[in-house]
């Protein structure tokens, strides 16, 4: 299959690329496309076939449900059975943005879009490119991050490209995503409110509207093997590129000294911008120490570049946890496979 690239730069300028992708998804097709968290393979929520499709070109494992994209409120009373006050007050907060709710979930979706749970994850986007091809498709979106299963989450249409040239119909190509983590999800189908993945919208703006939040313990730690996890995505790898990462908590001195003390082929440091005058080894900076929001537009791509240089270990600084500090925290101890040094 060719994958067709189309440039969009804005909605005016590009509405032919727009109703182009919006056909192709009316045809049962898959359309890579930007959000303001990171690029999602899109597809039409409600055809059983091409939800399938997006699962085969990802290489996702069946069990680990697809978030479903809407452009208007309308669109999401249709697709849950219930909305509970709490969800409908972060909704009216947080959408369009960077936050997806779990909801019951209504008869319309195809099972294999939640694999088989009795809950949807639904997110309005607040790209105005991802909110216009919803719109003009008609349809809501079934869209997973737009990589291959395993591999980093894309931020541009280029990582999409390196992923799944070939495999899919079409991808949006409109620069880099604001954001650059996945979006923050929380399920409402359990009493109090449950923080399953930390994103965009963070843990304490979260708490304004829901004091008593559970932030579940896969966020921090390795899912316990066999045990049930509340959010399936969470108990892969994930996120995890080919090298070893291994996260070094500790302050810059004592990081440099333990990676100058752990020098070899193919040893990187994924560092933040001060520390590269300290290090021998070759390093990759993803952001200023202090600016979590800076980190998180550049960590996938960090990760990608790592391995493109071929890099078999890689020291990790440890980021801050505060604010969307907690998503690059999350995406990094994944693909570091949970192994933390403590100086
Ligand atoms: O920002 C994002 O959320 C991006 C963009 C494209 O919107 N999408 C994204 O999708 O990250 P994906 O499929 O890579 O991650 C969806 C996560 C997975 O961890 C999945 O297990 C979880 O949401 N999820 C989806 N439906 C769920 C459900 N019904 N119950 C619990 N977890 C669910
Ligand atoms: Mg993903």
């Amino acid at each position: 299959m060719i994958t067709e690239k189309l440039v969009v730069t804005t909605i005016e300028e590009s509405k032919g690329e727009i109703s182009r992708a919006a056909e192709i998804i009316r045809n049962g097709g898959l359309v890579a496309m930007p959000t303001e968290t990171v690029y999602g393979l899109a597809a039409n929520a409600l055809n059983e076939k091409a939800v399938s499709d997006i699962f085969a070109a990802k290489g996702r494992p069946q069990d680990n449900p697809l978030i479903v994209h809407i452009s208007n409120i309308e669109m999401l009373n249709n697709l849950v059975s219930d909305i509970p006050s709490v969800a409908q007050k972060c909704i009216s907060k947080f959408w369009p943005g960077p936050f997806t709710a779990i909801l019951p979930k209504s008869d319309i979706i195809p099972s294999s879009v939640c694999a088989g749970l009795d809950t949807i994850a639904i997110r309005m986007p607040s790209n105005p490119i991802a909110r216009a091809l919803i719109e003009k498709s008609g349809v809501p979106l079934a869209a997973p991050s737009a990589n291959l299963s395993g591999s980093p989450s894309p931020t541009t249409a280029e990582h999409v490209l390196l992923d799944l040239d070939g495999k899919i119909d079409a991808v949006i190509m409109a620069g880099k995503s604001d954001v650059g983590v996945e979006s923050t999800v929380v399920t409402f189908a359990v009493n109090p409110p449950r923080l399953l993945r930390p994103g965009g919208i963070t843990a304490e703006q979260l708490r304004k509207i829901i004091p008593e939040l559970v932030i579940d313990k896969a966020v921090f730690s390795e899912p316990e093997k066999g045990k049930p996890v509340a959010s399936p995505g969470m108990k892969y790898k994930h996120y995890s590129p080919k090298a070893n990462v291994i996260i070094i908590d500790s302050n810059a001195e004592k990081y440099a000294e333990y990676v100058n003390g752990h020098t070899g082929e193919d040893v990187y440091a994924l560092c933040f911008d001060g520390d590269t005058e300290s290090l021998v080894a070759p390093c990759i900076s993803y952001g200023n120490e202090n600016d979590s929001a800076e980190q998180a537009t550049r960590l996938f791509d960090a990760l990608r570049t790592l391995d493109n240089q071929g890099c078999k270990i890689c020291y990790a600084r440890m980021p801050k946890t505060q604010g969307v500090g907690l998503a690059v925290y999350n995406r990094l101890i994944r693909a570091a496979a949970f192994e933390v040094i403590k100086l």
